[in-house]
């Protein structure tokens, strides 16, 4: 269980928000105050990128959801953060797959979507941290901080680590930002990787980030293409 009186003491500024279960986190941030945190036990529509749903198991993962304002390179900042407090919490260190997914042993084990709304950036975080298992059409992609430590990790240490690490990252200029995303990701130049993009999918190495945070692929033709919207996986994964 999460020590709700013990996280409202340490954040005393912030409205936390609270839910043994929810539709999603992120429809009841939409509809809160800015500064506001949202978190749930359990989402039963848990809401993933691109029209995806979350998995979203009761008492296992952090489903957390806040309400921010938007800034240009926002999506990368919150990744960054999650790693830093989940290596802060726990002393696992993941990885980050452009543009922002934590990655483990090449399976993915928390998401952040960023959704714009009235002005406000909608800032979901969704971290795999006790599942032991995974529905059939996420299993081979999908792990979590206890399978990958072997031990069962506390929850509420990541989330006494996440808000202050958000705090700090998000006050970061773009420029910091992207070189601290750069640092934390194996993912942002010299893979190999393939992106599926509406059009088909395009094979190349990854060669940096633009100046607003999208990733440089360059095909083995030597011409770069700008991926705006993810899809990237590591080949041989
Ligand atoms: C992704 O597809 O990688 C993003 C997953 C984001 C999941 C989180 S869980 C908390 C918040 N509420 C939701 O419904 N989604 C986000």
């Amino acid at each position: 269980m999460i020590d709700l009186a013990r996280l409202r003491q340490a954040f005393p500024d912030r409205q936390i928000l609270h839910f043994d279960s929810v539709d999603s986190t992120q429809r009841v941030a939409a509809e809160s105050p800015a500064g506001t945190i949202v978190l749930a036990d359990h989402q039963a529509a848990g809401q993933g990128r691109h029209g995806h749903s979350w998995h979203s198991a009761p008492a296992t993962g952090i489903y957390c959801s806040l309400v921010l304002p938007p800034s240009p390179v926002l999506t990368l900042a919150l990744g960054i953060a999650a790693v830093e407090a989940i290596a802060q919490a726990t002393g696992i260190q993941c990885d980050l797959r452009w543009p922002n997914d934590l990655m483990l042993d090449e399976r993915k084990t928390a998401g952040i979507l960023v959704q714009l709304i009235n002005g406000r950036a909608i800032a979901g975080i969704g971290i795999n941290v006790n599942q032991t298992e995974f529905p059939e059409d996420v299993a081979p992609l999908a792990t979590s901080l206890r399978l990958h430590a072997g031990r069962e990790i506390a929850r509420e240490d990541i989330l006494f680590a996440l808000f202050p690490a958000i705090d700090s990252v998000v006050a970061e200029d773009s420029e910091t930002i992207l070189r601290l995303f750069a640092h934390a990701s194996s993912y942002v130049a010299g893979r190999r990787v393939i992106v599926d993009q509406p059009e088909g999918s395009l094979t190349g190495t990854t060669a940096g980030l633009d100046p607003a945070g999208f990733l440089i692929v360059r095909r083995d033709d030597g011409t770069d293409t700008l991926i705006v919207a993810g899809g990237v996986r590591a080949i041989g994964s």
